[in-house]
């Protein structure tokens, strides 16, 4: 009986972790969330394990996912009206680095955007965008800071550390899913997390949640290992990048 909670461990959740700044939660949109209760439900599984604040992040792919930001605006409004108001911080997307996207910026179409100008993008997981290192530059020179979403699953980056420096020399942030370093997405993608980690070069975490397999997945994980240490060469910047109260 008396050793029941020194096993538990301080970071044995994701307290640490604060803010989530890449979600698919908002419902209706992408291949997250379908329904309003669906999206309730993965908050209030995920604020369960110390998730304070959500920025939601749908994906932006024309063809394929082709959110404006008043469409993501009218989806959040929807959150907003739920019992968990309190923990939606804001939506912004996940855009997919494209000749689509590329045009947004050169027309200075709106984008649906984090606090304090941040910018999600992502890429194919299989090709690397030909477009990668212009937009980067094209964003900055519009005032924005882009992050590049989950670095560790393209293919084409695995067992080359080195490209993926470049972009963040370049002044692109990284995320990387928390799933990742348990080897949800597979044992290359882990690797590659835990290298990422190892030399100091994740700046932001996020849970990427579509759908209730990957909650299951984290809580299941969680219990059986921190996550936290991982991060302990990199400085993490959840909180300090969206907390509105610092920004
Ligand atoms: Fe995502």
């Amino acid at each position: 009986m008396l050793n029941i909670f020194r096993g538990k461990r301080k970071f044995q959740n994701l307290d640490w972790m604060q803010i989530d700044m890449h979600s698919h939660i908002l419902p209706g949109l992408d291949d997250g969330a379908a329904t309003l209760e669906d999206g309730l439900q993965l908050i209030e599984r995920l604020s369960g394990l110390g998730i304070q604040k959500f920025f939601f992040t749908p994906h932006v792919f024309q063809g394929m996912y082709p959110n404006t930001p008043a469409r993501i605006a009218e989806s959040y409004e929807s959150i907003l009206s739920s019992k968990y108001a309190d923990l939606a911080g804001g939506f912004a997307a996940e855009y997919m680095v494209d000749t689509s996207f590329d045009s947004l910026i050169q027309h200075g179409d709106s984008l649906a955007t984090l606090p304090n100008n941040h910018i999600l993008i992502e890429m194919s997981y299989i090709q690397e965008s030909a477009l990668i290192e212009k937009v980067i530059f094209d964003l900055q020179m519009n005032g924005l800071k882009p992050i590049l979403a989950h670095p560790e699953r393209y293919v084409f980056y695995h067992g080359n550390v080195q490209a993926v420096k470049r972009l963040r020399e370049l002044g692109c942030l990284l995320q990387l899913n928390l799933l990742s370093l348990y080897g949800y997405y597979g044992s290359n993608e882990r690797k590659a997390a835990k290298q990422l980690c190892e030399k100091g070069l994740v700046d932001l975490v996020g849970s990427d949640a579509h759908h209730m397999r990957h909650i299951k997945a984290l809580e299941h994980w969680i219990g059986k290992e921190d996550l936290w240490p991982s991060f302990k060469k990199c400085n993490l910047q959840n909180q300090a990048l969206f907390d509105h109260t610092h920004a």
